[in-house]
């Protein structure tokens, strides 16, 4: 370590980091690809009419997803410190932290109810491997899915188990936790993508779900579409809820940011069209509806296993990739709470996980009976969950998206910007002004429409 300390205070606090650049990509993927790859992904591509929605969902990734990254890694390097602390140590005295208190606030949200989600694919993946989904018609298939998370007891316990591995993994730290299973898990993950795309891809009439993904039909495409891309570009990239900065705060500062939110994006979306690639084939190839909608996975996926030969090996294998990637998600919305529990509150690490993962598992009780009869309140016309949902993917990430590219666009500018990128101007940085005008204007113009229709305040 000694040969980091000539060049700035890094390292010497003792802080916990990412070891080595691998960590860092493994890391920082395993919490962009989760649910949002490979559960969400395909079904909204499915209901949005397919190829001309994901061209523009790539859009939206490289020209506001991209920038709003970068700038989270930045501000989390620079600062070294979890994502409230962070904009209190830059930014002393003015209520710029508010924007990590959002991120705090989301992650409470997101985790509760990704938790439930990421508890029904444990459950899969368990019922898929003893053999109960087999032989199931889809009508079955629904009706096992339906009983299944409206139930009291058992989602909660498939949830409980989820919550705690995830907590598990964080309180082992960045370089024993969280960096060493995702270099184990995100491998094994690209692995089974692989296995899954390349048994799709052979079965006969897989054809027309290559075609519906990659030969553009623009008349599919609806303005509602182009908002929900850009919303999922945020929820699939991680981004707006300081994720990124955690992250980024245990970053080196020798590392080449650029780079690594670069490989990040590339990694995300590649998994994504992956996804698509392993789930429309099926689809279409089974003469099977693409717009089935959030039940996608649960009831269409093991309906299709089910017709081909080796159906059981399949699905386990599909929900055994489901819930490896939502671990490798969960890790690091968990993360965003510990950090600050021991920074800011300065809790010790052991603690600090014990009450963040307590708190949010009970909160995700609340999501989870929400889905059923046991707790069926409901707020503005939603259950807790959607609720839950709702707020933070059209409220909390896209106002900090807004305040992260603005507070890089306006309060550093191209000087301090370009000081960080290039660490201390040893990289050469030949993109800094287009980073500048996205950050500046593109992307916060770009999000605060969103935002605005996202709550309802203009619509398309
Ligand atoms: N990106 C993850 C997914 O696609 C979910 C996730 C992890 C997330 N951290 C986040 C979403 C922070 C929003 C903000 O499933």
């Amino acid at each position: 370590m000694s040969d980091f300390d000539s060049k700035s205070q890094v390292q010497t606090s003792g802080r916990d980091s990412f070891a080595s650049s691998f960590g860092v990509i493994a890391a920082a993927a395993g919490s962009a690809i989760g649910l949002g790859n490979i559960w969400k992904f395909p079904y909204i591509t499915g209901m949005n009419g397919g190829s001309a929605f994901i061209i523009v969902y790539l859009v939206c990734i490289a020209v506001i997803g991209f920038p709003v990254m970068l700038s989270e890694f930045m501000i989390g390097r620079k600062a070294e410190r979890n994502a409230i602390g962070s904009f209190k140590k830059l930014s002393p005295g003015t209520p710029w932290f508010l924007t990590g208190w959002m991120g705090f606030l989301a992650a409470f949200m997101i985790l509760s109810f990704y938790g439930v989600v990421a508890g029904w694919s444990l459950n899969y993946v368990f019922q898929a491997m003893t053999g109960s989904l087999s032989g199931l018609n889809p009508q079955q298939m629904g009706d096992f899915f339906g009983g299944f998370i409206t139930g009291t007891i058992s989602p909660i316990i498939w949830q409980t188990i989820f919550m705690a591995l995830t907590g598990y993994i964080v309180y082992a730290g960045i370089k024993n936790g969280i960096e060493k299973w995702s270099k184990i898990l995100m491998p094994l993950l690209l692995l089974l993508i692989i296995v899954l795309d390349v048994r799709a891809l052979t079965l006969p009439g897989a054809g027309a779900g290559v075609e519906f993904l990659f030969k553009p039909d623009f008349s599919a495409l609806t303005a509602s579409g182009v908002l929900v891309a850009l919303g999922h570009a945020f929820f699939s990239l991680s981004l707006g809820m300081g994720t990124m900065i955690t992250y980024g705060s245990y970053i080196s500062k020798k590392e080449n940011l650029g780079k690594v939110a670069m490989q990040v994006t590339i990694a995300d979306t590649v998994i994504a069209l992956l996804a698509g690639l392993a789930i429309f084939p099926a689809v279409f190839a089974f003469g099977i509806e693409p717009g089935a909608g959030p039940s996608l996975v649960f009831i269409t996926i093991p309906n299709i296993f089910n017709m081909m030969p080796g159906g059981m090996i399949w699905s386990t294998l599909f929900f055994v990739l489901l819930s490896l990637a939502a671990l490798t998600s969960a890790i690091s919305i968990l993360e965003v709470v510990v950090a600050y529990l021991v920074e800011e509150v300065k809790m010790s690490r052991h603690k600090g996980t014990i009450i963040a993962t307590v708190s949010i598992t009970l909160i995700g009780y609340l999501c989870s009976l929400s889905m059923g009869s046991t707790f069926d309140t409901l707020f503005f016309g939603k259950n807790f969950f959607d609720l839950m949902d709702w707020t933070s993917a059209n409220v909390l990430l896209p106002l900090g998206g807004l305040f992260i590219t603005l507070y890089v666009g306006w309060v550093w500018g191209p000087k301090t910007t370009l000081t960080e990128l290039s660490n201390n101007g040893e990289l050469s940085i030949s993109y800094l002004g287009v980073l500048m005008f996205l950050c500046k204007f593109l992307a916060p113009l770009a999000i605060a429409i969103v935002f605005l229709n996202g709550i309802g305040i203009l619509s398309f």
